[in-house]
């Protein structure tokens, strides 16, 4: 099985995590779990990003210095993800001495390949997204992300001979449909190079304007651009170029973005791979914003969700899984608690939640709380079974292709199968008439769907899919360190047969596994 890498951004450090990169973040541990459970060795990194003109101005604001700053956010990102229950292997840093070493490496390589050279530059700069835009970027002289108005900006510095590689990255991106997904991103990177020539990208920063960054290797008047240092991390986070871990991920390497930040990672980030000679990722996967009140996050908005007080207060399952379930992957989607209850309400504690307490309720009251014997099958065994192995494999390929909420809307097909099959067998009817053995084959074959649903939602409610797994006397997958191991291969199997739970063993008496949200008006 080919190893599977995928990395977040590398957040800033000038503000708090909110809901956006918890998002990316929440992504990232679900589709490694997931990769996991299809049976690839599977692990995803983050880190923050420390670097830049936008880190000193936050320091100045804070009145503090910039390296107390720096620790203090990265600790408050790092101290977040296993409060929502997310694994990374490896959480880099952007001021570390290892990664300055790759940088500087990186930097030294392609400088000597020629890539880099010394000119003269003039243009608008926007210090909240780190980059210079052209007059055509720009609504007015105004940055479109920030809408602030771009600085005009006039120095001597060193550029990477970007358009150098213009060519072979239109035709990359055109012979590999799925380099970058959804196809609406891929439109839009295509659009990026088939206009006009690439510009060479400005990679340092005059020392005597910002010192907060990489010295370059060959001049130590100045420092690297902010963006060539952190694409980077993604390197370091394997142990650098020449490390047995990067031979080994690297050429499987995923991103996981959001379309704020597609240029860099369509554009820079491939062609600086191909001027050192190194493969490209895989895919550069890439989902939309979060809206709150109609307008994307921001601390200067004042519409910022904190993902961990929304956790604490409706459960990090439910959170988790309404974050993949309500936002198509690609789209913009609103947050709001009310859509988050409902959601909650309707699909956990009433589809989901019922299931599973109405189900073991009666193999408790007419199994003695323990896996009954099946008998032979009937055709409504024979529908739901069908319809269950359809779903789960629709669920496995949507979900592989970063499609959650479809695949989440397909496992659903399921419950509300199982329910209705419920409805329709009415075990209570057939034990009130001894039909012991019809008995033991409707709860048999419910049980078992119910076990297939709780393992595929491991990775999207892994607390819930444990407490779920329990409750059927199935092992947990456990997680020992981040690597997954103990569960590694599980899924694919569960989309083709049927009986692996063992007849006699012992259930959960109740289950009361999601419990209605109630709204006080
Ligand atoms: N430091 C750069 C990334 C360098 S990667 C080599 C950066 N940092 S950031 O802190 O601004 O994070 C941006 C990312 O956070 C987005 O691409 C996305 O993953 C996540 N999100 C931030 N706000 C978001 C929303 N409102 N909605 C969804 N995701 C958002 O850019």
């Amino acid at each position: 099985m080919t190893p599977y890498y995928l990395t977040t951004p590398i957040y800033y450090v000038n503000a708090k995590p909110h809901l956006g990169h918890a998002y990316t973040t929440i992504v990232a541990d679900a589709m490694t779990r997931f990769a996991a459970l299809m049976g690839r060795e599977a692990m995803f990194i983050t880190g923050t990003d420390e670097h830049g003109d936008k880190i000193v101005k936050a320091a100045e604001q804070a009145g503090c210095p910039v390296q107390e700053l720096t620790d203090r956010v990265s600790g408050e990102f790092r101290a977040l993800w296993p409060e929502l229950q997310t694994r990374p292997a490896r959480f880099v840093r952007t001021t570390s001495e290892e990664h300055k070493a790759v940088v500087r490496a990186f930097l030294q390589k392609i400088h000597d390949a020629g890539d880099i050279y010394f000119g003269g530059y003039g243009g608008y700069y926007c210090y909240g997204c780190e980059r210079f835009y052209t007059e055509k970027e720009l609504e007015n002289g105004v940055c479109p992300q920030h809408l602030t108005p771009a600085e005009y900006i006039s120095e001597k510095n060193y550029f990477f001979r970007m358009s150098a590689y213009q060519e072979r990255l239109k035709k990359h991106i055109r012979d590999n449909p799925d380099f970058i997904r959804p196809a609406r991103y891929r439109a839009e990177a295509l659009a990026l190079l088939e206009g006009e020539v690439l510009d060479d990208l400005c990679i340092s920063r005059p020392k005597a304007r910002l010192s907060w960054g990489i010295e370059l290797p060959f001049d130590s008047a100045y420092v690297c651009y902010v963006w060539f240092d952190a694409l980077l991390a993604y390197v370091t986070a394997l142990g650098g170029p020449e490390s047995a871990a990067f031979d080994k991920f690297w050429p499987h390497a995923e991103h996981l973005v959001a379309k704020d930040i597609l240029k860099p990672h369509a554009v820079f980030w491939p062609t600086m791979l191909m001027a050192a000679g190194l493969p490209l990722y895989r895919h550069l996967n890439v989902h939309g914003y979060w809206l709150s009140r109609a307008a994307k996050m921001s601390k200067s908005i004042g519409n910022v969700v904190s993902p961990l007080d929304t956790a604490l207060l409706y459960g990090l399952d439910g959170f988790r899984y309404f974050l993949l379930r309500e936002m198509q992957f690609g789209s913009d989607a609103d947050f709001s608690e009310e859509a988050l209850i409902a959601r909650f309400n309707a699909d956990l504690a009433n589809d989901l939640g019922n299931l599973f307490s109405r189900v073991l309720v009666m193999a408790e009251k007419f199994c003695a709380g323990r896996v009954p014997v099946p008998g032979p099958d009937a055709d409504r065994e024979r529908e739901i079974k069908a319809l269950a192995l359809d779903s789960l494999a629709n669920f496995q390929n949507f979900f592989g292709q970063a499609q959650f909420s479809l695949a989440l809307e397909r496992l659903w097909d399921l419950v509300r199968a199982l329910n209705k099959y419920v409805d329709k067998a009415a075990p209570w009817a057939l034990a009130r008439t001894g039909d012991g053995e019809t008995l033991g084959t409707v709860l048999y074959t419910l049980l078992e769907c119910m076990r297939k649903t709780a393992l595929h939602l491991w990775p999207v409610m892994p607390d819930a899919s444990a407490r779920m797994l329990s409750q059927l006397g199935c092992a947990c997958p456990t997680l020992e360190g981040a690597d997954f191991s103990g569960i590694r291969g599980l899924l694919p199997a569960e989309a083709e047969n049927f009986g692996t739970l063992e007849a006699g063993t012992g259930l959960a008496g109740t289950s009361n596994l999601f419990p209605r949200i109630d709204v006080k008006t």
